[in-house]
């Protein structure tokens, strides 16, 4: 529990996509110990739900949604509007990787179209309807996505998702031209590796096998967790980084300079 005089985001309205898990959990209950009303959006229902009930807070709510439709984008930022009034933060945060090996010569291009439908379409429809519930009721809102340290450097077998963390960065960066001017700010994080489900089932390791993987990774010692991301994600949608914009706040440990 975070006490009061701690609390950053107090009186929020968020919207977390992929939150049912991994990095969006993390944050969505960071969010939500730090005062914010807490709206997870994901598909996976269940998980959903239960996360909601361990939340424990009567301002926190499950929909669901897939950010791959933009409809369905358009309907969770309506049903956060009708729940809570306003919508102040968006952690988009949803994305997948394949689980089919994805060099140059082998290119699946079937895969990487449904990888991009989900991390750079579903990106981009989350912070326009986040950003236009924000322009509509002149908030001077927060809008993060969740990039990755391969959104700059190069990959040889996970082309697809290298590509759609280089354009997150992209949208990321000139979003934020356009919605500076207008009070609201737009990062990125780019976490390191980090033992969520989407690592764990992708290479078909335990949680332990893949922190021992990571560990010798960073500079630091020790393993990155979804929570030193998630405390990442509360700086940038705080005040406590009212005049930053347009940046790659990378959580790492020391990775990318090893
Ligand atoms: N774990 C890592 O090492 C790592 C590193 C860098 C970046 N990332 C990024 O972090 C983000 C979160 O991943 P994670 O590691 O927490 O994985 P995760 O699998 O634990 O969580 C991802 C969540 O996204 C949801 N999701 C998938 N497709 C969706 C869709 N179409 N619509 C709505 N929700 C959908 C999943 O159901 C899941 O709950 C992703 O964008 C991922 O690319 C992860």
């Amino acid at each position: 529990m975070t006490s009061s005089a701690l609390k950053k985001l107090e009186g929020k309205v968020a919207i977390v996509t992929g939150g049912a898990s991994g990095i969006g959990e993390e944050t969505a209950r960071c969010f939500s110990s730090h005062g914010a009303k807490v709206v997870i959006a994901d598909i996976q229902d269940e998980k959903g739900r239960a996360l909601v009930e361990s939340i424990g807070s009567p301002c926190c709510t499950y929909i669901r949604c897939d950010v791959a439709d933009e409809q369905q984008v358009i309907s969770l930022v309506q049903s956060t509007l009708q729940l809570y009034g306003k919508l102040d933060i968006m952690f988009s945060n949803a994305g997948v990787i394949n689980s089919v090996k994805q060099d140059i010569l082998d290119f699946d291009i079937s895969a990487f179209e449904r990888l991009f439908a989900i991390n750079v379409k579903g990106m981009a429809s989350c912070v326009k309807h986040s950003a236009r519930a924000m322009v509509d009721k002149d908030i001077k809102g927060s809008i993060i996505c969740t990039a990755s340290v391969a959104a700059t450097i190069g990959s040889d077998e996970f082309i697809d998702y290298t590509m759609s963390k280089h354009a997150v960065l992209g949208l990321v960066r000139s979003a934020s031209k356009q919605l500076g001017a207008l009070g609201i700010r737009v990062n990125c994080v780019s976490p390191g590796g980090i033992a969520t489900p989407l690592v764990c089932n992708n290479l078909g390791k335990s949680k332990e096998e893949i922190e021992r993987i990571f560990e010798s990774s960073s500079s630091l010692k020790g393993v990155l967790k979804a929570k030193h991301v998630a405390d990442a994600v509360v700086f940038l949608a705080s005040e406590d980084s009212e005049f930053v914009n347009g940046h790659n706040l990378v959580v790492d440990g020391g990775f990318n300079t090893v």
